[in-house]
């Protein structure tokens, strides 16, 4: 048996998806364990390409069960779409199932979240009603998936609950819901999503009994975190891997690898601190035009992404945070034509140079400190070996393990589930 999670190491988009993808070939089940369909996972295999958003990405092997955790607010219609395109595509969705505990992403929550990202102070959220959902879950005013299996029980919580919500539509010049309309919704959901809702803690211990192999599927990343990221510009959850087991009502002592996923440069979507960002023109260089399924866009939203040199300390403070066992480090191949590779190896606040990772405000003002790395220009996409990249790529490798203290256990070079050297 062996259990492992894995886990974004800077904003987000560092390819979560195709590793989860690729290292699911050896697992039983697959748990998603935060988040929503803020999430955009990417994976390409042989049944096509997909921007997974809410089903974990195990969900393509035919002995694989898949999860959508306890800790992810999740909206039902979404959920059933991307069930539908899934299986458009001839996969089979039959081992899918949700933790009861899992809260239910309303329509109202989407509205609250579209009308304030459109005033003044918005941070660049996803627009899914991320924030709004986990904000009722924890002032308790939140439907849980395993409402829906009792549906006297959920509308005489709906009773209780929406007139506050309406308060809150109206306050804010968003549409008012009725208890009726919202009750509907949820017999259509108890309905087409019933049969796949299961008691998460004993559904998880089994797995643990019966000594299979479990991988734990964050979203985001760490910078993204509630409450070690960039706050305000985070998400409302906690991507970092110990919540997955806070969140599978797992035991900590369970675990047995951490596998950290990190980009070979920088990216984010949303505001907030960037410190080795690109100056436009070059991240539009870097970025392609949106008609490769690896260009850097948003897989969620389709935003460009804000792009910077690989920035170590972030890199570190990942590693720091969430305790990664090894590292993947995915796009590789996408330096493949660069040069000359700036790397941020510090960075000085005030003028001086400082060793933790400062508040969001100073994060705004400091200074990184450069090196330049020779880069390999040629093509790794064949590359399958570690052994086998080039020299000047395997001296970037070995400078990230360096200043982490992480060794790195694969490398993505190219978008499909085949292309990594490990
Ligand atoms: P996630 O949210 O962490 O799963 O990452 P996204 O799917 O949002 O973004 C990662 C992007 O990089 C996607 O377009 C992937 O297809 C692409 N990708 C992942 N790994 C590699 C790689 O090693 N090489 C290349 N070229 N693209 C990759
Ligand atoms: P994956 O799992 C990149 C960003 C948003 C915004 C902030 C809060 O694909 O890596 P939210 O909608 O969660 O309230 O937005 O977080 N964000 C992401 N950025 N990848 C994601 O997911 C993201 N999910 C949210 O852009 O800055
Ligand atoms: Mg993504």
């Amino acid at each position: 048996m062996a259990v492992k999670i894995v886990v974004g190491g800077q904003w987000g988009d560092e390819g979560k998806g195709k590793i989860v993808d690729y290292l699911s070939q050896d697992m039983d089940l697959i748990v998603r364990y935060q988040g929503g369909d803020n999430a955009g996972h990417t994976v390409v295999n042989e049944h096509g390409e997909f921007k997974l958003h809410l089903i974990p990405c195990g969900i393509f092997y035919p002995d694989c069960h898949v999860l959508a955790g306890t800790g992810m607010v999740v909206n039902p219609d979404e959920f059933l779409k991307e069930i539908e395109e899934v299986e458009s595509k001839g996969v089979d969705t039959s081992r899918l199932h949700i933790s009861g505990k899992a809260t239910i992403l309303m329509p109202y929550h989407v509205a609250l979240d579209n009308v304030f990202e459109n005033a003044k102070g918005s941070i660049g959220s996803t627009k899914r009603g991320i924030a709004y959902a986990y904000a009722d879950r924890a002032r308790r005013i939140a439907l849980r998936m395993e409402d829906l299996l009792d549906l006297d029980y959920a509308r005489q919580r709906l009773q209780l609950i929406i007139p506050t919500v309406n308060k809150e539509l109206v306050a804010f010049g968003a549409g008012e819901v009725t208890v009726d309309e919202i009750f509907d919704k949820c017999k259509v959901w108890a309905e087409k999503l019933g049969k796949r809702i299961v008691e998460p803690v004993s559904y998880i211990h089994k797995a643990l009994e019966q000594n299979k192999n479990i991988l734990f599927e964050g979203q985001l990343g760490a910078m993204k975190d509630l409450d070690l990221g960039i706050y305000p510009y985070v998400t409302s959850s906690n991507p970092v891997a110990a919540y997955a087991c806070a969140s599978a009502g797992m035991p900590i002592s369970k675990v047995d690898n951490i596998v950290g996923v990190i980009k070979a440069f920088s990216s984010a979507v949303g505001g907030g601190p960037f410190p080795t960002e690109m100056g436009s023109d070059e991240a539009d260089a870097f970025r392609g035009t949106g008609e490769h399924v690896d260009d850097e866009f948003g897989a969620r939203t389709g935003r460009a992404r804000r792009l910077g040199w690989l920035d170590l300390p972030i890199v570190r403070y990942g590693a720091q945070v969430n305790g990664y066992t090894e590292l993947a480090i995915c796009k590789i191949d996408k330096l493949d034509n660069v040069r000359q590779l700036k790397v941020c190896v510090g960075y000085k606040l005030n003028g001086k140079i400082i060793d933790y990772m400062p508040t969001t405000k100073d994060l705004d003002k400091v200074e990184p400190i450069y090196e330049t790395m020779e880069g390999w220009t040629c093509d790794t996409t064949k590359i399958r070996r570690l052994e086998d990249l080039p020299a000047n790529a395997k001296k970037y490798i070995k400078k990230i393990e360096d200043y982490c203290g992480v060794k790195v256990g694969y490398v993505g070079v190219g978008p499909d589930r085949d292309s990594i050297a490990k």
